[in-house]
């Protein structure tokens, strides 16, 4: 098959890769002209594990290729898949200028198609709210008489597992109108759901769309929920450990989405809730749990911070009252094993500290230059975990990147003034921290206070 791909980022990037992977024609798109260049010599401009492997490996068998605009794909391809961004607009709706700028760029180019050419399938991977399939169709339809369908293909990869995600998905979601679409879609997809044997699901297009928010919004209800319980759990004396293990045994709850944490960013589920939450509002059904779950996360987000303020003693009122103190800060993306700082809670966390007069040094395993250029010199940068130990006043856990697990408590112990860690990913147990002297705060467990 003959793919195009519209948009190089985290979805474009992976899904090209991964069709070449399974034995495609790939032309990759995108308008940024110094990201197709860094392509086009096998470098990845995001990190996502295992991506410069393929990447690398498709280039040189000549699978995989990329332009700086579609015209160079259009002719052949079986399939365009719309993969831009739909960040969120002032009003919470999904900004849908990206998808349709495509769309009129798609119906201008379909006059180099064959007439006898099969219909072109324009595939919706980015995430649209119901009825873009629609708009897109109308989009295009507005400058060709060629054929075409569009589908919609909603995308679930995860950020830091993209491309296990993709090459064996758990289902491919399918919303077309003819069988022309379904099999062309089942011809892309069947390498990957032979590996994974993974589930198909052929339905109409706006089901297909709201499959998609559905599926993110009942995972941020599941990580407001369980935030919210853990933090019960420290006011009764409970530990969230024993509570998330004994529920998720239920085989009607199951255990995935159970860790507490500092709430939900990214780039995925903040705006994706909030355009559900407008579709809602004006279709005269408001989504309750979903407003709260959205309230809820924005004061988990604040969550180590009131932690730090209440250890320190911080009154209101009392102009920079953390000034003198230095914070190490592990961890800036929001979530391990990728580079994307979007709506991350660690940012938040540096605006609180910084606001309170502290000093703030951070570290990461692939964040580092994305807030870099975002926050320039407001705070220091360490080039190891340990580095950014030296001197502070206490250890701060943002992201769960498993090397901050792994690390060596005691060489951290003495870079640090005092055994302090606020965990905000529960990385150790409390009872393990005490019998060693730190001070442990973490996330629906009791606090360790040393003596
Ligand atoms: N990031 C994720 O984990 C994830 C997961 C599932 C779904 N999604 C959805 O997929 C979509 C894309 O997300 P992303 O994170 O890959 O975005 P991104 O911002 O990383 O990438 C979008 C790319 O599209 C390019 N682009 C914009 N206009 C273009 C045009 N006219 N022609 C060609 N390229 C153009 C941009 O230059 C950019 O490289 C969004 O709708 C998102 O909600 C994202």
């Amino acid at each position: 098959m003959q793919v195009l791909v519209i948009g190089s980022g985290y979805v474009g990037l992976v899904a090209a890769a991964c069709f070449a992977e399974a034995g495609h024609q790939v032309l990759g798109v995108d308008v940024d002209a110094a990201k197709v260049a860094t392509l086009s010599r096998g470098e990845s401009p995001i990190f996502e594990p295992g991506l410069d492997d393929l990447l690398r490996k498709h280039l040189a068998s000549g699978a995989l290729r990329f332009a700086t605009d579609l015209r160079a794909g259009i002719a052949l391809a079986d399939a365009a898949f719309i993969c831009v961004g739909t960040p969120q607009s002032e009003d919470g709706s999904a900004d849908m200028k990206y998808v349709l700028a495509v769309a009129g760029q798609i119906g201008e180019a379909m006059a180099l198609r064959p007439r006898e050419a099969p219909p072109l399938l324009v595939v919706d991977k980015s995430t649209v709210p119901v009825g873009t399939a629609a708009r897109v169709h109308a989009g295009i339809a507005a400058h060709t008489d060629r054929a075409f369908e569009v589908v919609s293909n909603p995308e679930f990869l995860r950020e830091g597992s993209a491309i296990g995600d993709f090459l064996e998905p758990d289902r491919v979601v399918v919303g077309c109108r003819t069988d022309h679409a379904e099999t062309v879609m089942k011809a892309l997809y069947q390498p990957f759901l032979d590996r994974s044997g993974g589930k198909w699901f052929r339905m109409d297009p706006p089901s297909a769309e709201l499959t998609k928010y559905a599926a993110n919004a009942m995972l941020a209800l599941r990580i407001a929920f369980i935030n919210e319980i853990a933090n019960l759990a420290e006011d009764v004396g409970a530990d969230i450990d024993h509570v998330k293990t004994a529920i998720g045994a239920d085989h009607r709850i199951g255990p995935a989405f159970l860790n507490p944490g500092p709430g939900f960013g990214g780039s995925c589920f903040p705006k994706d809730l909030q355009a559900l939450l407008k579709a809602g509002r004006e279709n005269g059904h408001p989504l309750m749990s979903l407003a709260t779950t959205v309230e809820a996360n924005r004061i988990q987000k604040q969550v180590l911070l009131r932690k730090v303020k209440a250890h320190f003693g911080v009154k209101p009122g009392v102009p920079a009252p953390l000034q003198g103190r230095r914070f190490a800060l592990w961890g800036l993306a929001f979530k391990a094993n990728t580079d994307d700082i979007r709506e991350s809670m660690a940012l938040e966390l540096i605006e609180g500290l910084l606001t309170l007069g502290a000093e703030v040094v951070v570290h990461d395993f692939a964040a580092m230059e994305a807030v870099k250029a975002r926050l320039g010199a407001k705070v220091r940068y360490a080039e190891t975990p340990l580095a950014a130990c030296e001197g502070a006043d206490a250890l701060l856990i943002a992201t769960e990147w498993s090397q901050y697990r792994e690390a060596d408590l005691e060489a951290v112990a003495r870079a640090l003034k005092a055994r302090r860690v606020f965990d905000g990913r529960n990385l150790f147990r409390p009872e393990a921290m005490e019998a060693r002297g730190w001070t442990y705060h973490s996330i629906g467990r009791r606090a360790v206070v040393a003596p």
